[in-house]
């Protein structure tokens, strides 16, 4: 299978730690050690997001602030890069035709944002499409879709099964509400309706569900689908 995996910053990189790496590297090797290609898509978490406030502060611009955020998803790509059990020979690519190339001749890629005015939620999505692959995972600080911020709201209800469309339908109505809920943003909900590709939104703060989800089709979590199984 080709599989291509969203992990956000927040997940890998919830503080600077080896370890974290380390357990995430070692879930990739694993699923290349059982025949898999993987495209990964890495976040900039929350040291991204502190760079950008202290950028802010200066006056810089929106652009500049998106390309600070790109600089630091690159950054925690090299460094995930660092840990899998594999000689990369370059830095990460920074458009989809070289992740592309580098997925079909290595196996594995791994890549940060490459664009302004977008975040790594549609890299993943346009990343999957653009390979043609088999599966889409979102390894998010949240356990799947729903339909409000369970982390306010206890009692906000989990969608185990979506439909493109109605990933669409909720994130938009998501994306008009202040502090924004939605574990995937509008792009990429849209390219995955474009692409129909297989999608599952699962909780990354544990690096196994991933392995799970991939290796065992198990997890815990919304998967969006054309038939909505
Ligand atoms: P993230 O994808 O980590 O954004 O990229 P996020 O949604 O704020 O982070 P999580 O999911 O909560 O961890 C970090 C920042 O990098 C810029 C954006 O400013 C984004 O907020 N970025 C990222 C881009 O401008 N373009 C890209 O293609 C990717």
């Amino acid at each position: 299978m080709r599989i291509v995996i969203s992990i956000g910053g927040s997940v890998l990189v919830p503080g600077l730690s080896k370890d974290r790496i380390e357990e995430y590297a070692g879930v990739v090797d694993q699923i290349i050690e059982n025949g898999h290609s993987v495209g990964i898509v890495v976040g900039g978490g929350r040291i991204a997001r502190d760079y950008i406030e202290i950028a802010r502060d200066f006056g810089s611009n929106e652009s500049e602030l998106d390309q600070m955020g790109i600089a630091i998803t690159r950054v925690n790509s090299q460094l995930l890069m660092l840990g899998i059990n594999h000689k990369f020979g370059q830095l990460p690519p920074k458009d989809y035709e070289s992740a592309k190339q580098i997925l079909q001749q290595e196996g594995v890629v791994v890549m940060g944002g490459v664009a302004p005015g977008q975040t790594t939620d549609a890299v993943g999505a346009a990343l999957a499409e653009y390979t043609d692959a088999d599966l889409l995972i979102y390894a998010t600080s949240v356990d799947g879709v729903y339909d409000e911020d369970p982390k306010l709201n206890p009692n906000a209800t989990r969608f185990d099964e979506l439909t493109p469309g109605e990933l669409v339908e909720i994130i938009s109505g998501m994306e008009m509400v202040a502090g924004n809920p939605a574990p995937v943003d509008l792009l990429a909900s849209k390219l995955i309706e474009r692409s129909g590709i297989k999608t599952v939104v699962i909780d990354g703060s544990n690096p196994t569900n991933v392995l799970s989800a991939v290796l065992e089709g198990e997890y815990s979590g919304t998967v969006i689908n054309s038939d909505g199984k």
